[in-house]
């Protein structure tokens, strides 16, 4: 497996590549993630893996500066798991001058965590940009896991004639159903054992939707009282389309569950896909 740092050595390192698979993660890696290196080693003979935390990504107040840098141990596991290159840029690198070019983001990026997070999707279209131009690859794999990510992503490859497809990874789950995330780190021990509950109440949702009920902002209601009550302070938990993340209404059959909250200092996120037949 292969370090590299600067964008001119990668470019010479992939000009003679049939077929490049990218997996653009921020590090601290876990499971989650290497079922993504498995998905791109499958569909190209080159895997890149890039990462970089982006600045650009979080508002002053959230946790860049405290995000887990692993770096060592990231690479050991990619090497282990028959990466070909890691890529990992400086900031410097990726951004060499003010970054002032940005995307005007479509409506889907306004809602839930655009919502609750301004800035959030202009920050991570504009790195996830940035290494498409670098990589050229023809597949990048992204996590269900961050479900409304991928969507703006894949309007991006769609909207600005990119030629890269974009793959789906299932989100992968520990065994009390949690969603595995690099941000679980923060937890203590008390906290990781109340983790699931949000991952439990999205699921009971879905679960409900599935037996025929279809008043989606009871159950909302519902599941956001059970968590606040339990400790948690809820973002949101929504019951939306698909594809488009609108608001579903009792004739949609393609379904997601998206719910965002606090623990403490801690904020989760996790989503439920759910197809009506
Ligand atoms: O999902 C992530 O880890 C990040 O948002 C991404 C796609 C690597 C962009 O920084």
């Amino acid at each position: 497996m292969e370090i590299i740092t600067d964008i001119a050595s990668l470019r010479a390192r992939l000009q003679d590549e049939a077929s490049i698979a990218l997996v653009p993660t921020m590090g601290n890696l876990h499971a989650g993630h290497l079922s993504l290196v498995r998905i791109a080693q499958q569909h190209a003979g080159c895997t890149v893996v890039s990462i970089f935390v982006n600045r650009l990504q979080f508002a002053p107040h959230e946790d860049y500066d405290r995000y887990p840098r692993t770096q060592e141990n990231d690479c050991r596991l990619l090497e282990e798991n028959g990466v070909d290159i890691v890529f990992i840029p400086g900031e410097k690198t990726l951004f060499p001058v003010p970054q002032e070019f940005q995307l005007l983001l479509p409506p889907v990026a306004d809602t839930l965590e655009g919502a609750c997070r301004p800035g959030f999707f202009r920050g991570v279209t504009t790195v996830v940009l940035k290494l498409f131009n670098i990589v050229q690859p023809q597949v990048a794999i992204f996590g269900e896991k961050d479900y409304q990510q991928l969507q703006v992503i894949r309007r991006m490859v769609t909207q600005l004639n990119l030629p890269v497809e974009i793959i789906a990874g299932q989100t992968i789950r520990a065994e009390d159903g949690l969603a595995l995330s690099s941000r679980n780190n923060y937890l203590d021990n008390i906290q990781r054992q109340k983790a699931s509950e949000l991952a439990r109440n999205l699921k009971k949702i879905g679960e409900s939707i599935a037996s025929g009920e279809r008043n989606f902002s009871h159950l909302e209601w519902s599941a956001i009282e059970r968590l606040n009550m339990q400790g948690w302070k809820v973002d949101y938990i929504s019951v939306r389309q698909q594809c488009m993340l609108l608001p579903a209404t009792a004739c949609d059959s393609d379904l997601v569950i998206l719910g965002a909250a606090w623990l403490d200092k801690i904020r989760l996120i996790d989503n439920f896909p759910l197809i009506l037949s």
